[in-house]
């Protein structure tokens, strides 16, 4: 825990100003990675597993994200569709609804999944589990996909109207998802709408999974309890629990990816949840991959106050006090190590601030060498479009916030060399 009622009266609300200019960036000091809470050295693979990276996991949970409820939950599973044969017979493609019911909740928790896999693979295959942003049927104009039935935020010139999925919305993200060559490559693809878990809206916890959990009279989660990053974490977790039940899929060959708030989400699933095999943030910024002390782009402030829901309340008490943080996020990439991860910024991203995510992976590389396997080698950042790292891996391509056929070009020989 730690004492912020002894700040001084200056650390108080400041207003929502946020730039983009390297010249502003306060100078600072980030907590060391290998040194433990009581000052001790963290110097064998060890001490890190057994006494530094317990305490982080512990500081990201309390002060950030949130706990999620560790108690099993029921699982079951019902077949809406089942399509062989697509893609010139490489693919078959269907969509599982998981139902999770929580202690003894008379509702379940559904969750659309959607599965593509290599048709006729001899032996299970690796896969990359990814949410979405706007339904399982915006990866494709497949008619056949279920059109999303759940909240999501108006976009009418993507056929989101009065929060919800229109027939003009099918095959609208289809450019993010190289659903073909992912299959080409030999991988399973795993998707579901990420507003099944919890509609990203702050709805005073009334729907989504966070009232299955509370006490009786509970109304919001407490202070350290999870927030929606969290709350889509532990659904990602819960997807891998069902595709445990998936012959044709290799459950310890899983990597989790997203994409900017599901990238932050991905980071969390992958240091929360060790199952996931590999991690990928793609444009993650802000409470994702990118450094909170450079408080470059997107700030804490901002981000609480945009998004009060992605994280626990506790996390607030930080907006524009980043120096006072226990932690900061090269800890978090660090709670990955020794599996793969991959951080990728686009150029023309500032918000998300793609300095802080480089430096932030190759700070988090000192774990990865304490644990006998190379990450990032040096601290200057890279030219665009040049990828570099081994088992921590990084680029800054050009273009835009957004997922492209180049980041997932990178993100397909990433998991060769490390899953297959
Ligand atoms: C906003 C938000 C970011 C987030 C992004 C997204 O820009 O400020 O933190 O990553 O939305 O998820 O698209």
């Amino acid at each position: 825990m730690v004492a912020l009622a002894v700040l001084p009266a200056w650390v108080g609300a400041q207003p929502l100003i946020t730039h983009e200019d390297e010249s502003k960036v306060p100078s600072y000091i980030l907590p060391d990675l290998l040194t433990s809470e009581n000052g001790k050295p963290i110097l064998s693979a060890e001490a890190w597993r057994s006494l530094r990276r317990p305490e982080l996991l512990e500081l990201f949970t309390h002060q950030m994200f949130g706990e999620a409820p560790s108690e099993a939950v029921e699982l079951s599973s019902e077949l809406l569709t089942d399509q062989r044969g697509l893609m010139d017979g490489a693919a078959h493609c269907k969509e599982v609804v998981i139902h999770l019911r929580p202690r003894e909740a008379k509702t379940t928790l559904p969750i659309t999944v959607l599965i593509y896999q290599p048709a006729g693979s001899p032996k299970p295959v690796p896969a990359f589990l990814a949410l979405n942003f706007a339904g399982n049927h915006t990866l494709s104009d497949d008619p056949q996909i279920r059109l999303s039935q759940t909240w999501m935020r108006n976009q009418p010139d993507r056929g989101i109207v009065d929060h919800r999925a229109t027939e003009a919305s099918r095959g609208t993200q289809a450019g993010r998802w190289p659903v073909r060559k992912i299959i080409d490559r030999g991988y399973a693809l795993v998707t579901a709408y990420y507003g099944d878990i919890d509609p990203d809206f702050d709805d005073g916890w009334s729907n989504g999974i966070h009232p299955f959990f509370f006490r009786e009279g509970q109304q919001a989660p407490e202070v350290h309890q999870w927030g929606s990053i969290a709350a889509w974490a532990w659904g990602l977790s819960r997807i891998l629990d069902y595709l445990h039940q998936e012959p044709t899929i290799d459950p310890k060959r899983v990597a989790v990816m997203g994409h900017s708030r599901l990238g932050k989400t991905a980071l969390w699933a992958g240091a929360s949840d060790e199952r996931f095999a590999l991690v990928i943030s793609n444009n993650s910024g802000c409470g994702g991959a990118a450094l909170s002390r450079r408080a470059y782009g997107e700030t804490l402030r901002r981000i609480n106050s945009s998004f009060p829901h992605w994280f626990n309340d506790a996390f607030t008490r930080f907006n524009d006090r980043e120096a006072l943080l226990p932690f900061d996020q090269h800890q978090l990439l660090a709670l990955i190590a020794p599996r793969p991860l991959y951080v990728a910024s686009a150029a023309e991203d500032q918000w998300a601030d793609p300095k802080g995510e480089f430096l932030s992976a190759w700070h988090a590389s000192s774990v990865y060498r304490l644990l006998g396997s190379r990450g990032i080698e040096s601290g200057v950042m890279p030219a665009l479009d040049e990828p570099v790292g081994h088992q921590v891996r990084y680029h800054i391509r050009r273009g835009p916030h957004d997922v492209t056929d180049y980041d997932w070009a990178q993100y397909l020989d990433f998991a060769d060399a490390h899953l297959k």
